[in-house]
C-alpha cells in the first residue's frame, strides 16, 4: 500500500483504527453478512476488551461492510490495512493486544490480499 499523507496533512489525530464489520442484511440475501455469522458477539467482545485496555492513542469501532463478506466476519486495522478474520471473542482479543497495544500480528487470523482481477 502507498503511504498517500501529505507534508501538508494535520497530524494523525489517533495512531490506529480497527474497523469490525457488523453489516446485516435481509433474511435469505444470497450474499450474507457479518451479523449473520456472529459479529455482534465479536462487537460486544471488542467493545469491553477495548475499554479495559485505556489505549488513548487508537480506536476501535464497528462498521457498516467492508467489502469482504465471503471472509465475515471480518475486522481491518488502519493505517496498516492488515485484515483479520476473528470466529471468537478470544480471537478479537488476541487481535487487540497482539496488534492494536503491540503492534504484533495474529498470523492464524489474517485474511490474505484477494488476487488481482484477471485481464
Ligand atoms: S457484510 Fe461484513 S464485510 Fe460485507
Amino acid at each position: 500500500m502507498t503511504e498517500r499523507r501529505l507534508p501538508s496533512d494535520p497530524k494523525p489525530h489517533f495512531r490506529a483504527h480497527l474497523f469490525l464489520c457488523t453489516n446485516r442484511r435481509p433474511p435469505g440475501h444470497p450474499i450474507g453478512s457479518c451479523f449473520d455469522r456472529g459479529a455482534m458477539e465479536l462487537a460486544e467482545a471488542m467493545r469491553n476488551i477495548f475499554k479495559d485496555m485505556n489505549l488513548d492513542d487508537s480506536r476501535a469501532n464497528t462498521s457498516g461492510c467492508l467489502g469482504r463478506c465471503d471472509k465475515g466476519p471480518v475486522m481491518v486495522v488502519y493505517p496498516e490495512g492488515v485484515w483479520y478474520a476473528p470466529r471468537t471473542p478470544a480471537d478479537v482479543e488476541e487481535v487487540l493486544k497482539t496488534h492494536l497495544a503491540g503492534n504484533g500480528r495474529v498470523t492464524r487470523l489474517l485474511v490474505p490480499a484477494d488476487p488481482p482481477p484477471a485481464e
